[in-house]
């Protein structure tokens, strides 16, 4: 039996899709309020709690073979602090109650470049360095941003022609096929060479943050209307923010590194992940055309 975390995510959802077209048997960490109806449909155990309560985890890890941890922190559901730090420690000590075979870690792209301003980053490396020590077999991937995270952005596209890109337009990064991260997320536990190791994960190509509204302009045949406000934009929100409230300007400093920092993988990280995993990486142009259909 699997147990994914942030089942509900735009990862965990692929990992349990994933999981059950495989007709292998997983149970869904989920949250009463979330919309877990499809993950039930499609045969998961539903487990309801919240991994700000140790207790629920502790039930949730009963039974479970392999855990992939796939949640994700915000400030209405929790912060950095409890949920990428706090709830991931007291999985792993829950795993290795139970004697759990492989855990998977989704950590992120940069979590040891020591970005002193983001609480993700510095969350996500000490759980790293917590799983390492911890004994049980693992897997840690690292991914940049993720390929569905554009859906949205290209939606908006569609009707506007509009696309708002705040900093370097230079700034270069490998955005991941969501579905690819879920297949190895998936994969590594069988994977022998995938165990005990770290991944940075990312997508085929290494792309300027301005090349997305060019791809956006191919895919949707129209000329792309680029707005570029300057970082320093981000950094005028954050200080007017901060004065009400000093947790957003928190989670704020996570949204400046992922804006203001470069996060791509080189091309012979991208041959090592196609290699152990044994499948070619989509392109960011493929993924968006088969989720929007053009
Ligand atoms: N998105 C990216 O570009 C990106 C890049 C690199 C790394 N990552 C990492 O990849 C992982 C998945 O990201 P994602 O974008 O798929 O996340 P997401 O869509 O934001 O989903 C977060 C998940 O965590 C669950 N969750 C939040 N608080 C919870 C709580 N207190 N108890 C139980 N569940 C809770 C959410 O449940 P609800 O549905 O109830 O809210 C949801 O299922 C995260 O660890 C993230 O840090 C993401």
């Amino acid at each position: 039996m699997y147990l994914v975390t942030g089942a509900t995510g735009d990862l965990g959802r692929r990992i349990v899709r994933l999981l059950r077209s495989r007709d292998l048997p997983v149970r869904a960490f989920v949250r009463l309020t979330s919309h877990f109806s499809e993950l039930e449909n499609r045969g998961a155990e539903i487990c309801i709690g919240d991994l700000q309560r140790s207790a629920d985890i502790e039930k949730a890890c009963r039974g479970i073979r392999c855990i992939i941890s796939a949640h994700g922190s915000n400030e209405a559901t929790g912060g950095a602090a409890s949920l990428d730090y706090r709830a991931n420690i007291d999985l792993i000590d829950a795993a290795k109650a139970a004697n759990v075979e492989h855990f998977g870690l989704i950590s992120v792209l940069g979590s040891d470049r020591g970005y002193e301003d983001a609480p993700v980053f510095k969350a996500k490396r000490a759980v790293e360095k917590y799983l390492q020590t911890s004994g049980l077999p693992y897997t840690i991937l690292r991914p940049s941003g993720f390929a569905s995270n554009l859906l949205p952005l290209a939606e908006r596209f569609r009707q506007t022609g509009i696309y708002l890109l705040i900093g370097d337009p230079q700034n270069r990064s490998s955005i991941v096929s969501t579905d690819d991260l879920a297949r190895m997320a998936v994969d590594a536990a069988s994977i022998h060479s995938a165990h005990n190791q770290i991944f940075p994960v990312g997508g085929p190509e290494i792309l300027k943050r301005e090349d997305i509204p060019h791809i956006f302009g191919r895919v949707f045949n129209r000329e792309p209307i680029i707005v570029n406000p300057p970082l320093l934009a981000v950094d005028g929100i954050r200080n007017l923010v901060g004065v009400f409230n000093r947790d957003l300007n928190t989670t704020l400093g996570t949204f400046r590194t992922l804006l203001a920092n470069e996060f791509f993988c080189t091309p012979e990280e991208i041959a090592h992940l196609e290699l152990t995993f044994g499948f070619q990486l989509e392109t960011l142009e493929h993924f968006l055309r088969r989720y929007l259909g053009v």
